[in-house]
């Protein structure tokens, strides 16, 4: 369990994080929303102990969160690779450096569910599109099995019908593994099909966290209405029967 407890992060001056508290069970997703700059990224940085806490508490079961050593999903794609590595050898880091096995065709499944053939790997990142770039980002997040992992816009540069298949990867996944998720995702609609909670940030604080079906049907504040409606209106909602 991910428990974050009245956090608050500073990047120079200023406060970017305030008040904080959410909990992750393990197995479960936590969907994290909210506009541009709203410190989404920031709270990634923070439960990966890039960021010290001005305030609060990051847990995994009790220790540190680094404790459970968190696989990242960058947001940008390519920034998450050694440009002078192919990407096998980032891909493989994970379990090189944790020193574990790789289970047998684990590579060629995942490869397979994120529709990226497996010679793609021989390249360098500066040699793949950035929606295949993105997906080795998840390919080297998910690789060792990790028990909590961060998500940050992990389909942003997908097409759709890649988004439906890596997004039905990531959940198969979980529900084999139990690993716990945080997914930071602009998409509303994917933020409720997938999510078990939803939180919304704005501008550094939590304005509302409810259960997926809870928001999408009743969201408390105006913000959250307003951002339920916009996606309703764009079509990535279903509007209540
Ligand atoms: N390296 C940094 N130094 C100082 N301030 C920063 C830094 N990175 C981000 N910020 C500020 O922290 C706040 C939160 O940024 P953050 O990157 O967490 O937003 P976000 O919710 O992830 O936005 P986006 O959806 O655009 O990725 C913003 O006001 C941003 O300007
Ligand atoms: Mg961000």
């Amino acid at each position: 369990m991910l428990k974050v407890t009245d956090l608050a992060v500073k990047r120079g001056s200023r406060v970017t994080l305030e008040s904080i508290t959410l909990s992750l069970p393990a197995g479960e997703t936590l969907a994290v929303v909210g506009e541009s700059g709203a410190g989404k990224s920031t709270l990634i940085a923070a439960i990966l102990g890039l960021l010290k806490p001005a305030e609060g508490e990051i847990t995994w079961n009790g220790k540190p969160a680094r404790a459970a050593r968190p696989a990242l999903v960058m947001q940008e794609p390519r920034a998450a690779f050694n440009p002078a590595l192919n990407l096998r050898r980032s891909v493989m880091e994970p379990i090189v450096a944790q020193g574990v096995a790789l289970a047998a065709g684990r590579l060629e499944r995942l490869c397979a569910g994120l529709e990226m053939p497996l010679d793609l790997l021989d390249r360098r990142p500066d040699q793949v599109s950035i929606g295949q770039a993105q997906r080795a980002g998840i390919l080297r997040a998910l690789i060792a099995a990790p028990p909590l992992v961060l998500f940050d816009e992990p389909l942003s540069a997908l097409d759709a019908v890649t988004q439906k298949h890596t997004a039905r990867l990531i959940s198969e996944l979980q529900a084999e593994e139990g690993f716990a998720a945080l997914i930071v995702t602009h998409d509303l609609g994917y933020a409720v099909a997938h999510g078990d909670q939803i939180m919304v940030l704005k501008a550094g604080r939590v304005e509302e966290t409810a259960d997926a079906n809870t928001f999408a049907l009743t969201p408390q504040s105006p913000y959250c209405r307003t951002l339920r409606d916009a996606a309703i209106s764009l079509g990535a909602l279903e509007a209540a029967a």
